[in-house]
């Protein structure tokens, strides 16, 4: 059935949502508070490196299926059937969920949403949001947590591995779940508290997962094994799977550290220790450690005045996204210590503080003492590395994400050092 949606927030999340629902055959209203960029999506114009998004965009505005406004208020209509919240939740002070955007769209339209609107959350929220914001807006609150990866939302959305949505009033879930009936995945109608665990526990499962695979390299480092052979042992096993048992260089983005750091929170409010996914985010400091270490090393303990370059800014491949980069933090520790940083990304132009960024991969290299591969971009592969070993002053090539040919790098009279891999 076709219903009359508006979404709050055109982020990823909200913009995805919008444009894929509208590609389900609804009829949509996006807001944003950005006025700028209302005016920039009204033209069709996408800001973030989200593959297919700027298609859907363009097709709702042609086909009149997505409408853009400015503010909350604008999107709310008589007839609106379903209202998502799709705006941010960053990471408070004390780690906790920040909830002052949620609850102040929540003000904003109390008074003018419809009898019997739905309002869904895909802000990830702590346990407990919903049925508090419920209390709040008079209206059943439902917890539709999204499952989009950076980089593949699009294709995430449209071919999902579950819906998963909860609320305390179970036709206000239904009304929502039956919002992707045209989508091939299982549905699971949940309370609220339990849908919004889900996604809290997906993530850190996640995060756990990559904090163990890391430190599974740490180790075969040490005793001269390969974690890539080890990876394809584990991964063998269906009950540990191959995704996600890749090692790099400490997990990042908008939403694993925020997530993983929200739910200690959250077990903490309630009064339950919960050392394991405390130990998996010290081990992504640790991880990061580990680069810095290998990086002084190469440099023969000091980085101060040391060049270094670095390939990759984004915190994974596919995105021009910074948020909580692992590359950012581990430039900024760099020059931290006094080493000048030269960096490329493929996606990323512009001005960053304490970094000098070159469009050239080439510029990036060219005197470097150390090269660090940051983030997994297939076109490092086939960098000419001659021409990277003439245009640096030194010949070690740290290789964070196991992305390159260790042997074309050595003929290349270059030290190549992967992750967990033997040189
Ligand atoms: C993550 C989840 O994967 C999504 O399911 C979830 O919907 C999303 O957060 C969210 O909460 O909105 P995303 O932040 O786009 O998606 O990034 P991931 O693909 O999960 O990668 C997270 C980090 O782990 C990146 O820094 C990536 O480089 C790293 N990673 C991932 C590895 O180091 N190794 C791997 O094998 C996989």
């Amino acid at each position: 059935m076709q219903r009359k949606i508006a979404v709050v927030g055109t982020g990823y999340v909200g913009l995805t949502t919008g444009a894929c629902l509208a590609t389900l055959g609804h009829q949509v209203v996006c807001a944003d508070i950005d006025a700028a960029k209302v005016e920039r999506l009204r033209a069709g114009e996408v800001d973030i490196l989200e593959p297919g998004l700027a298609d859907l965009v363009q097709r709702g505005l042609r086909t009149g299926r997505l409408r853009f406004v400015v503010g909350a208020s604008a999107a709310v209509e008589p007839d609106t059937d379903v209202l998502f919240l799709c705006v941010p939740t960053p990471m408070g002070v004390d780690g906790s969920a920040d909830l002052r955007a949620v609850v102040s769209v929540l003000g904003e339209v109390r008074d003018i949403l419809p009898p019997g609107c739905a309002v869904a959350t895909k802000s990830t929220v702590p346990v407990g949001t919903a049925d508090r914001l419920a209390m709040m807006v008079g209206s059943p609150i439902v917890s539709n947590p999204e499952f989009l990866r950076e980089g593949t939302a699009v294709d995430d959305f449209l071919h999902p591995d579950r819906i998963v949505v909860g609320s305390s009033d179970r036709s206000a879930a239904r009304k929502v779940g039956e919002l992707y009936q045209g989508l091939q995945a299982p549905t699971l109608i949940l309370d609220a508290a339990s849908a919004e665990m889900v996604k809290y526990a997906a993530n850190c499962f996640l995060a756990v997962k990559l904090s163990y695979v890391n430190a599974i390299a740490q180790l075969c480092d040490r005793v001269g094994a390969d974690v890539l052979a080890v990876t394809e042992g584990m991964g063998y096993d269906p009950r540990i799977g191959r995704s996600f048992l890749k090692p790099g260089p400490g997990w990042g983005g908008s939403c694993l550290p925020k997530d993983a750091n929200a739910l200690v929170h959250v077990a903490e409010s309630v009064g339950l220790e919960f050392p394991l996914l405390r130990s998996a985010i010290e081990q992504n400091q640790r991880q990061l450690d580990e680069v810095l270490d290998r990086v002084r090393q190469a440099c023969d303990g000091t980085l101060r005045g040391a060049r270094i370059g670095l390939l990759g800014l984004a915190f994974k491949a596919g995105t021009n996204d910074l948020r909580d980069s692992p590359a950012i933090r581990i430039a900024d520790a760099l020059a931290a210590e006094g080493a000048e940083i030269t960096a490329h990304d493929p996606a990323i132009s512009g001005e960053l503080p304490g970094i000098r960024l070159v469009d050239d991969p080439y510029e990036a290299v060219k005197g470097a003492v150390v090269v660090l591969v940051l983030t997994e971009w297939p076109e490092f592969r086939s960098l000419d590395w001659t021409r990277v070993a003439e245009l640096m002053d030194g010949f070690t090539v740290l290789d964070t994400r196991n992305l390159l040919d260790g042997d074309l790098l050595s003929r290349a009279g270059l030290t190549w050092r992967g992750m967990g891999r033997p040189c």
